[in-house]
């Protein structure tokens, strides 16, 4: 027995209601959006996932179902039974998919009531994003929000599909584990049968994924989330999805291809976009000495230009300095912005500081010479010899950073993407990808004295840079790479190390004694020694790629209950205190709060 619906059955979603159904007899269910009172008619708007659709109550089809509809109030949950109708001349609406149409109800339940929502569902700005979150399962209902859910929906479908195709297995892999070293920090389990133990969550399945390979399941992947106890940003999650694949017997080439035709796939299928056959591809180095980061957008040109040696000998100290210490002074020419205002250069100093830029020479080239603080500093030959280097010319606007090749490079770059933006160069509908290949295998801590892995630690150095391992580590390059879409990094692996005396000889590179690398790596080291084949793979941040494919700015958009920049959730108030009673079962006593 259904009280509630008695037997009413539901013939199909309201959004799914057109012309080519007029006459038929309907029952739809769904949410109240509006309700206008017409002297004497009564319109609702009914809403479910698939959209809106108009109802039409008349007092002298139905006076009970009128008189209720009278009641309905926004967000009330209702049933009608009714015939679908041509609206009348001048009311049809083709912006909306039901526009031709409405139900002439003949019966109308109410479902359920609702109070009145603390924000209005129909528009979708001018909500404080606290409140959205807090009320996360109405904000849900808004139609913009449902979309990119459902976007999601279709490109994790594709992805699963096409990978199916291409011969991968789904694979569980752990949650409770132990640590797998992306980067960040690890979120930590205690463990109640082994006190003083800890499971940390994982921040990747890398290593079992690779335990796979050596098990011979040959390809693997696997939508799976991921945690990172990290610093967050508009693209950042502490909880994210990756699209995580491994691949047996193959080199960089063979997984990049196949990926490429995953991502060409989901493109076509998630929003018709169609990709090139084979992406772009730049090494790491070519990505710095250009753009200046390794994600870049290459949506627009806006390249940076290297004068260190043009400036060596120059009259201004702070560029000849920088040079004679083995620093860096880069460039970049903004076509016709030498229009800019003091206070946008003054802007877009600040905004380098922010990267660690000490300061930021700016030049407008003008028909009649260089307005500048710096033009004084020249010679007429110096002056000429960096425009023809930058390709100036009367109305660019010249910016230069002086730094250590970190600081400038990084400084400049972020500048570059700044002013993309700044002046409409990225086009959200272009979609730019590149590859980013042979990163540096290490990168060094000035902080800590020691190497880092770039990537990971599992990943294989090039061949010819082997040799270097012992000798100069720091000039090795790894055989990983990133794929890069309109400056977001939405992808990286790596061909990985099957060989347990390179992996070793890794982790003791990496400041990881053996001791050290037996405790936490111990099962890895022994898979690696019973026969591995050659291996490698791939993650993509699904959150990320889907948050471009709807051309949103927030990745909290394209996953349903996010968590804020703090970390936490306001729906559902996670992360909260627990009892003393299961602190105690954990072994755990809090220390007093740190001042
Ligand atoms: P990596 O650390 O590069 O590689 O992660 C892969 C991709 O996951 C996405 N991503 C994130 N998305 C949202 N929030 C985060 N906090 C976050 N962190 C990462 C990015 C990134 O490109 N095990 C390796 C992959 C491999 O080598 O196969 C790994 O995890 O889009
Ligand atoms: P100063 O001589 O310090 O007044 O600087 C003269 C100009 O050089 C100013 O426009 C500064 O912004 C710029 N400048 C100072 N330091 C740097 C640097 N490291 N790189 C580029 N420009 C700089």
């Amino acid at each position: 027995m259904n009280d509630t619906l008695g037997n009413w059955k539901r013939t199909q979603l309201c959004g799914t209601v057109t012309a080519a159904q007029l006459g038929q007899e309907v029952c739809v269910m769904g949410w109240v959006q509006r309700r206008r009172d017409h002297g004497g008619l009564i319109f609702i708007d009914l809403r479910d996932r698939e959209g809106v659709l108009q109802l039409a109550l008349d007092p002298d089809r139905d006076q009970a179902s009128h008189q209720k509809a009278a009641q309905v109030r926004n967000e009330f949950v209702v049933a009608v039974k009714g015939k679908v109708s041509p609206r009348p001349d001048g009311t049809v609406n083709p912006k909306m998919k039901t526009g031709e149409v409405e139900i002439e109800v003949s019966e109308l339940k109410i479902l359920n009531r609702s109070e009145t929502p603390p924000f209005m569902l129909d528009e979708y700005t001018d909500v404080a994003e606290n409140i959205r979150l807090k009320y996360r399962y109405l904000d849900l209902r808004r139609p913009a929000v449902q979309n990119c859910l459902m976007l999601r929906h279709r490109v994790s479908r594709t992805v699963r599909t096409y990978l199916d195709e291409n011969g991968f297995l789904e694979i569980e892999t752990p949650v409770l584990t132990k640590s797998t070293p992306e980067g960040a920090r690890d979120y930590l389990v205690p463990s109640r049968v082994n006190n003083g133990q800890f499971y940390a969550l994982p921040q990747s399945p890398q290593l079992f994924k690779q335990l796979l390979m050596v098990s011979g399941f040959d390809r693997y992947a696997q939508i799976v989330k991921c945690f990172r106890d990290e610093d967050l940003r508009a693209d950042r999650q502490p909880e994210f999805t990756q699209i995580d694949c491994e691949m047996s017997f193959v080199d960089r080439d063979d997984v990049m291809s196949i990926m490429e035709g995953m991502i060409r796939r989901v493109f076509k299928d998630g929003i018709g976009v169609e990709i090139p056959v084979a992406l772009p591809r730049i090494t790491y180095a070519e990505a710095l000495d250009k753009y200046g980061v390794d994600n870049p957008d290459v949506r627009f040109n806006l390249e940076l230009v290297e004068l260190t040696s043009l400036v060596k000998g120059c009259g201004f100290k702070v560029f000849a300095e920088v040079a004679a210490k083995g620093g860096m002074v880069k460039a970049l020419n903004v076509k016709g912005a030498a229009t800019f205002s003091r206070k946008e250069l003054d802007d877009l100093t600040a905004f380098a500081a922010i990267y660690g830029a000490k300061g930021m020479a700016w030049v407008k080239v003008n028909a009649d010479g260089w307005q500048s603080p710096i033009a004084k500093f020249f010679t007429a030959e110096e002056l000429s010899s960096i425009e023809k280097a930058l390709g100036a010319e009367a109305g660019d606007l010249l910016l230069f950073i002086a730094d250590s090749a970190k600081i400038a490079n990084e400084s400049l770059g972020r500048l570059r993407q700044h002013l993309g933006q700044k002046l409409g160069l990225a086009k959200k509908d272009d979609f730019k990808f590149v590859w980013v290949t042979d990163f540096p295998l290490f990168e060094w801590d000035e902080a800590e004295q020691r190497h880092f892995a770039v990537h990971h630690p599992f990943t294989a150095p090039l061949d010819e840079d082997v040799p270097y391992l012992d000798t100069e580590p720091g000039r090795v390059r790894a055989k990983a790479y990133d794929l890069v879409l309109n400056g977001s990094e939405i992808g990286g692996g790596s061909i990985r190390i099957h060989d347990q005396a390179i992996q070793q000889q890794m982790f003791s590179l990496l400041g990881i004694g053996s001791e050290e690398a037996r405790e936490k790596f111990g099962f890895l080291l022994d898979a690696l020694s019973f026969g591995a084949p050659p291996h490698g793979g791939i993650a993509f941040g699904l959150d990320r790629l889907v948050m471009i494919l709807a051309g949103t700015d927030s990745i909290r958009d394209v996953i349903a209950f996010p968590k804020t920049q703090r970390a936490t959730c306001l729906l559902s108030e996670a992360p909260g205190e627990v009892s003393e009673k299961q602190l105690q079962e954990l072994g755990i006593r809090l220390r007093k709060p740190v001042k």
